[in-house]
């Protein structure tokens, strides 16, 4: 988001965390970090990038008031590394970690996406050859439109809208699949693609 001219604010438990002091340092002066509070109070656009077994809670201490009115776009997935791998979902089918979030912070605009490749594509889809994708989906259509214009802006090009945030539990379910293919491909660097 800062190679593409955004001031981006990382947020984390404490303000003085040395991952997102190092990153600051690396990402010159549109980057800054603080703890999530203060980067919920920072964004037009919020990304909740923690831990899904967490993220309710990370976003409790972001501050129902800072993502109030808010695009808050859900990357996480609810992950349960607890029993070792292969993760479990500590939510799935008949609700969603998207969903616990869009009822936790009703006045936040939340949509899921970015969540089903590794962050490597998910920032750089051109490492991946030929045309392959990535989903949006939400309650809010304005939200989705302005989280699709920052999606196009990574080089994504045709994001596929999957309608109401509900859409969420098959994104999130995708993720066992996406977790056992690292395993057999032995590389982070592929994608699903959608064939019509
Ligand atoms: N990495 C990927 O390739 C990728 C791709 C797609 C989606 N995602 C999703 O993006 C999210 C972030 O993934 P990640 O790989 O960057 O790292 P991660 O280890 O899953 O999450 C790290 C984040 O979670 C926060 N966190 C951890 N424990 C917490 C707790 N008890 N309470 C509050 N916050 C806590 C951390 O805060 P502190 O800074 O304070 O430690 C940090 O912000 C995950 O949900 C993941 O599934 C990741």
């Amino acid at each position: 988001m800062v190679a593409l001219g955004h001031d981006v604010k990382m947020g984390s438990r404490t303000a003085k965390n040395a991952k997102a002091a190092e990153w600051t340092k690396a990402n010159g002066p549109r980057a800054s970090a603080g703890t999530f509070a203060d980067a919920a109070k920072f964004g037009e656009v919020v990304f909740n990038c923690t831990a899904g077994s967490v993220s309710l809670e990370a976003l409790k201490q972001a501050g129902g008031k800072n993502l109030g009115g808010k695009v808050l776009v859900d990357v996480a997935n609810p992950l349960d590394f607890s029993k070792g791998m292969p993760p479990t979902l500590t939510v799935c089918n008949t609700d969603s970690l998207a969903e616990q979030i869009q009822r936790a912070f009703p006045d936040a605009k939340v949509v899921k996406a970015l969540n089903t490749m590794g962050n490597e594509v998910m920032l750089n889809p051109g490492l991946v050859p030929g045309e392959h994708d990535t989903f949006v989906c939400g309650n809010d259509p304005q939200a989705k439109a302005q989280v699709v214009e920052i999606i196009r802006a990574i080089g994504w090009k045709n994001p596929i809208d999957l309608g109401d945030i509900t859409a969420a539990r098959g994104l999130e379910m995708m993720l066992p699949i996406f977790v056992r293919l690292v395993g057999t491909l032995h590389t982070r660097i592929f994608n699903f693609k959608i064939a019509t």
